[in-house]
């Protein structure tokens, strides 16, 4: 079996990195940031402080998301003297995009010079004493989609057919997100995630089964990313921020609603930790 002639691959990630859109006027940058459902207003503090911003649909070949919430567009600016890029929104599997396309946009981060990259979510908890609004460092995951991105033939140039995934998420990255929250005052959980196919939400048993197989929180995206990042060897850090107690955990029904208001609730403990790390990840 040979690759299919449209999957989106090193030519395509060399063509968008070179986009006159994104040579013109954004600074090299070697630390990213993919703001996930809610979560896109840090990059308005960066854009407020002088940054750049490119719609992916501006991009060559970049996939443009349909989900609510997110707003689609790439920008660059400099925090605390730390250039940086920050994807306002990111696409999903379950939107119907094959696994390739959705690391597509790690890729081109990648091709732009970024070598440090920090994932966040929002997710449904389930770990003992998790509340809506809490913030998760990410310690590992669980792959369960029953997808990956590195499916198919492998380019060599992105990394190895058989990448490790041992350290998927920086234990040394993760440390420092630790200190940068305690002299915040901030509360860290810290745990697994389960990356799910959605777009249903999980059902109860689903959520007991998860809770047995050692997560602590579930979502429909960043495991994908994170396996692209590692066959990239870049160093991850992975946040959820808990915007839900998931099925059957809470006497409320699941709702992208209640996710968005939550992410709107931690927005301000969200960004400051975000901002007060980029300068750290450097
Ligand atoms: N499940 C899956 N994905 C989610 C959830 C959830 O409970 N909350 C936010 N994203």
């Amino acid at each position: 079996m040979s690759a299919s002639a449209d999957v989106l691959g090193f030519p395509h990630v060399t063509a968008a990195a070179a986009a006159d859109r994104l040579r013109t006027g954004l600074p090299a940058a070697s630390v990213g940031v993919i703001l996930g459902s809610g979560l896109g207003a840090v990059a308005d503090h960066v854009v407020d402080h002088g940054g750049v911003a490119v719609s992916y649909g501006d991009i060559p070949h970049f996939p443009t998301s349909s989900v609510e919430g997110h707003k689609g567009r790439l920008v660059a600016g400099t925090v605390a003297g730390t250039n940086v890029l920050l994807m306002q929104g990111r696409v999903h599997r379950y939107e119907g995009y094959d696994a390739a396309s959705v690391v597509f946009p790690v890729r081109v981060l990648h091709a732009m010079g970024v070598k440090t990259i920090i994932v966040t979510n929002a997710a449904g908890g389930l770990g003992d004493g998790y509340a809506a609004g809490d913030l998760m460092l990410i310690e590992d995951h669980l792959n369960l989609t029953g997808d990956n991105p590195l499916v198919g033939h492998n380019d060599a140039r992105f990394g190895p057919r058989f990448p490790d995934m041992s350290e998927g998420y920086s234990r040394r990255l993760t440390g420092i997100a630790k200190e940068v929250g305690a002299a915040r005052g901030l509360k860290l959980q810290q745990g697994v995630y389960a990356g799910m196919l959605g777009p249903s939400y999980e059902t109860p048993a689903e959520i007991r089964m998860l809770r047995t197989m050692g997560a602590h929180a579930v979502g429909m995206s960043t495991v994908f990313e994170v396996i692209a990042a590692s066959h990239l060897g870049m160093e991850v850090l992975g946040i959820s921020c808990i915007t839900n107690l998931a099925a059957g955990l809470s006497s409320q029904k699941l709702s992208h609603d209640e996710v968005k208001e939550t992410a709107t609730r931690v927005e301000s403990a969200f960004s400051g930790l975000i901002l007060d790390l980029l300068p750290r990840l450097a």
